[in-house]
């Protein structure tokens, strides 16, 4: 099942321009509306949004932040985030490469809120363990992330997402590898039983 960096970011440019368009579920406006509430960033804070994808997240945090630094790893994907950022006229807002385990933070930014929405399931276990490291090597003092994430295992066949492509954690293993690396999980919300948002504080 396993893809790589390369298949996904190849597969989400693909699909880029109509990516908005496709994200009518409930499941996907309930964590994206809980990511952003609890990211809740201060005016003069900064934010980094990992698998920004289009930009929804960051886009929506931009107003209340005073800097949001979006990473993806996906060109075109990217390039509808910038072109949203532009129309809605955010100057706060960039864009650019950068993958879980190496985010690419620029050297100025001191990072206070890192979050993350329906795309560290793209990754095996293993892969977001090191990426919840490298998030915590960042030192933000939150990280919200909202994905696919299972309150039991799921019988083949009854899965909302794609086995073929996507690899969710099951929440347990997802609050042992924040806690392992210094988070606090201070909320865990489920949306049914294949999603959630973990807030993490440090
Ligand atoms: C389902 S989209 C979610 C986009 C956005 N966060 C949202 O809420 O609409 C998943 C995104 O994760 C990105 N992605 C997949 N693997 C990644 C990785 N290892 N590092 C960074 N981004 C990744 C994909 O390119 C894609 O844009």
């Amino acid at each position: 099942m396993k893809r790589s960096i390369a298949d996904h970011a190849a597969r989400f440019s693909e699909i880029a321009e109509e990516y908005d368009e496709a994200q009518d579920s409930d499941e996907y406006a309930a964590c994206a509306s809980m990511v952003v509430e609890a990211a809740d960033p201060r005016p003069e804070e900064t934010v980094l949004d990992l698998g920004t994808g289009t930009g929804a997240i960051a886009l929506a945090l931009a107003p209340a932040a005073g800097r949001v630094i979006g990473r993806d790893i996906s060109e075109g994907m990217l390039a509808e985030a910038r072109r949203k950022a532009e129309a809605a006229g955010h100057g706060n807002v960039e864009f650019g490469e950068g993958r879980f385990r190496e985010p690419n933070v620029p050297e100025d930014a001191d990072v206070d809120v890192v979050v993350s929405n329906f795309a560290m399931h793209h990754l095996a276990d293993d892969e977001k363990r090191e990426a919840i490291d490298a998030i915590a090597a960042i030192d933000p003092r939150r990280f919200v992330l909202g994905d696919v994430m299972l309150s039991a295992a799921i019988p083949e066949g009854e899965e909302q997402y794609a086995p073929e492509v996507d690899d969710p954690a099951t929440v347990g293993v997802l609050v042992e590898a924040l806690t392992d690396a210094g988070f606090v999980v201070s909320d865990a919300t489920l949306v049914g039983d294949q999603y959630g948002v973990l807030v993490a504080d440090r």
